[in-house]
């Protein structure tokens, strides 16, 4: 995507020049230039990210982005020697799915799941190769029936989310959680930040266990990624 820039000064003369021989046709290329200029920015995935959130505060939960190393510390989690699925829950504009591939996450087997058209149609189009549901994480099942060459049953053995759980209103939240931990392999793990940096997590009124956690503190604010999973069978 085109950066905003300032013109070096041979292309300012040029444009002096162009001025004063032809102006209607170099005012018009200015002006064309500045149209693509805008539009390179209002599609940047920054601006994306708070238009969603002037838009619905609430299900984006965030100031802004998860930072590249909060990304960085979700994806080492998920164990590349294990074959399931990795699923993605509240991709935003794909930090963290970017994290998950550059880990080595093999993109016909990463699926991410949200919620909002405009970040949706984004994440297709950042990611080409991977399966993008568009969707409330809270209809898991229904939408994981939906991925294409997974065949009837999908073992999904990483869930990792962004969703921000402790904005998400009580009822909306419950059904999200029952779904999760309904999809969650036996074995598998769920990974989960969140900005609270105590208590536990609310996967755990799902049944989950908490395995382990831990801070990172370069994000803003500084977050804590929790690792859970189904408890082990007495
Ligand atoms: C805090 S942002 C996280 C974005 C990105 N993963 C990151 O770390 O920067 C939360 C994302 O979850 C999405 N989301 C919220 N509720 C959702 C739901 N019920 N189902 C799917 N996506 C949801 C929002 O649209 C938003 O993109």
């Amino acid at each position: 995507m085109p950066h905003s820039r300032v013109p070096p000064p041979i292309e300012m003369v040029a444009l002096a020049r162009a001025l004063a021989v032809r102006p209607v046709s170099a005012v018009r290329k200015a002006r064309a230039g500045v149209v693509r200029m805008r539009r390179a920015v209002s599609r940047s995935p920054r601006s994306l990210f708070l238009r969603e959130l002037m838009a619905q505060p609430l299900a984006v939960g965030a100031i802004c982005a998860s930072s590249p190393y909060l990304a960085a510390r979700m994806a080492a989690l998920v164990d590349l020697a294990d074959e399931g699925w990795v699923v993605e829950l509240g991709g935003g504009t794909g930090v963290i799915t970017a994290a998950l591939l550059a880990h080595g996450v093999p993109a016909a087997r990463l699926a991410v799941v949200e919620q909002s058209d405009r970040l949706a149609a984004h994440l297709r189009q950042r990611f080409p190769a991977i399966q993008v549901l568009h969707g409330d994480a809270a209809e898991l099942p229904a939408l994981l029936a939906r991925l294409d060459g997974a065949g009837a049953s999908v073992r999904v053995r990483h869930i990792v989310s962004g969703l921000p759980l402790l904005s998400i209103p009580a009822p909306a939240r419950q059904r999200i959680l029952q779904a999760g931990a309904q999809v969650l392999a036996p074995g598998g793990r769920l990974l989960q930040f969140t900005y609270a940096l105590h208590g536990p997590s609310p996967w755990q009124q799902a049944g989950l266990v908490c395995q382990r956690r831990e801070r990172v503190l370069a994000n803003l604010p500084p977050a804590r990624v929790d690792v859970l999973a189904h408890a082990p069978s007495a």
